[in-house]
């Protein structure tokens, strides 16, 4: 039955992974997926969820099943870390978070819950955005559309753009946005235009449903939570997918979280009622060690200090590498000007390498980027890497 089937192309992100793993040359470098490296080039896991995890090992009882939502302690410290404690979201009731295999597995949720009981509405997102976006919300039949971000040098956000595209929106259109670390792009709205998007999304009417992968990545916890406290308004609906992934260097237990802020206590409740069976019908139940992990991190007062220390010195040395990008291109390709790359946020940046770039760094000088647009994964440089890494990108330019 199989054999007619078309082969299907490799994933734009993962699949770069998999190639970069084949590949025999010793000097390569990866600057593909989205995966956090230290000075060495390791993906470290942090002290803060090794020490939750050996304090597990010696406590933990059974191995039973989590409830269809998933680790209830960790439900209720995703909400605090995104509205901060004591917030009016919380002590209204009226947000209700599942616990989801990753971020992506929360979009899918979100997706087969929006479709099935807002069957037209459509869903919106920045073009350019990460490269699984449209895929998910397609995947679970919704229709996709995109809003414009970018000026014409693909350098800055054109927010007045991307104001006139959301004004074009019909009310109850659903709003994909980055709530920080804009993926591709590495490009942010400032704060008052967030104050801006917020008030065009609620006078439009339209939902929004952010995309936060990379709390703490940009200028901090607090301050990349910025903008999605700025959507959350009095009574108003939100959806919020969020990820511990990075932030945790979580990536292979799958630990995301899907949140959804209704107008009072009882519609959300009615919400993950509906969310359980999306859920039930996908995967029953959702993993507990990470969830569990990133619980005990964030209520235990000495293991929290430990890892926001963990998470600061992630995001200093990303801010580093910026840095020394900028400065080691100038010196190489002094004719071509990168210092676009310090002011953006997160893992991310797009570099502008066209598709031929993108493709001579690989075939040419082992060095992995994902193409259309050249994004290329900043976390992933060393002070090592540097100097060979801009010698090749020199050479294609
Ligand atoms: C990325 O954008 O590289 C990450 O979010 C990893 C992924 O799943 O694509």
């Amino acid at each position: 039955m199989f054999d007619t089937l078309p082969m299907a192309p490799p994933d734009s992100i993962l699949g770069l992974t998999e190639a970069f793993k084949k590949d025999p040359n010793p000097k390569k470098i990866n600057l593909g997926a989205g995966v956090y490296k230290d000075e060495q080039g390791n993906t470290p896991i942090l002290a803060s969820v090794k020490e939750a995890e050996r304090r597990l090992l010696a406590t933990e009882q059974n191995k039973g099943y989590l409830p269809i939502e998933g680790h209830v302690e960790y439900d209720a410290r995703v909400q605090e870390l995104l509205f901060g404690p004591g917030h009016e979201i919380l002590a209204s009731t009226r947000a209700v978070t599942a616990q989801t295999p990753g971020g992506t597995g929360s979009l899918r949720v979100a997706s087969d819950f929006l479709k099935k009981h807002f069957p037209m509405a459509r869903l919106w997102h920045s073009k350019p955005t990460w490269a699984n976006h449209g895929a998910i919300f397609s995947a679970a039949g919704i229709k996709v559309e995109v809003y414009p971000y970018l000026d014409a040098s693909g350098r800055v956000l054109d927010f007045a753009a991307m104001k006139a595209g959301l004004a074009q929106i019909p009310a109850g259109d659903v709003v994909l946005l980055h709530a920080c670390c804009h993926n591709p792009t590495g490009i942010d709205p400032t704060l008052d235009q967030w104050k801006q998007l917020a008030e065009l999304v609620h006078e439009r009417k339209l939902l929004p449903l952010v995309d936060f992968a990379y709390q703490g990545f940009g200028d901090g916890l607090e301050q990349d939570a910025a903008g999605l406290r700025e959507l959350a308004r009095p009574g108003k609906d939100l959806l919020v997918c969020s990820s511990f992934s990075k932030n945790f260097g979580l990536y292979g237990e799958r630990v995301g979280a899907l949140t959804i802020v209704a107008g009072n206590a009882d519609a959300a409740e009615r919400a993950l009622s509906q969310v359980r069976i999306s859920i039930r019908t996908n995967y029953s139940n959702p993993p507990t060690h990470g969830a569990a992990i990133v619980a005990m991190v964030l209520s235990d007062p000495q293991l929290r200090k430990q890892w926001e220390g963990e998470l600061a010195a992630m995001r200093e040395r990303i801010h580093k590498m910026r840095r020394l990008f900028v400065a080691t291109m100038k010196s190489k390709a002094p004719q071509h000007d990168f210092s676009f790359l310090s002011s953006q946020k997160g893992m991310f940046s797009f570099s502008g390498l066209t598709n031929m770039q993108v493709d001579e760094l690989r075939a040419k000088h082992a060095v992995y980027v994902v193409g259309n647009g050249g994004r290329i994964n900043v976390a992933g440089m060393t002070e090592a890497n540097m100097g060979p890494l801009c010698d090749a990108v020199a050479a294609v330019l």
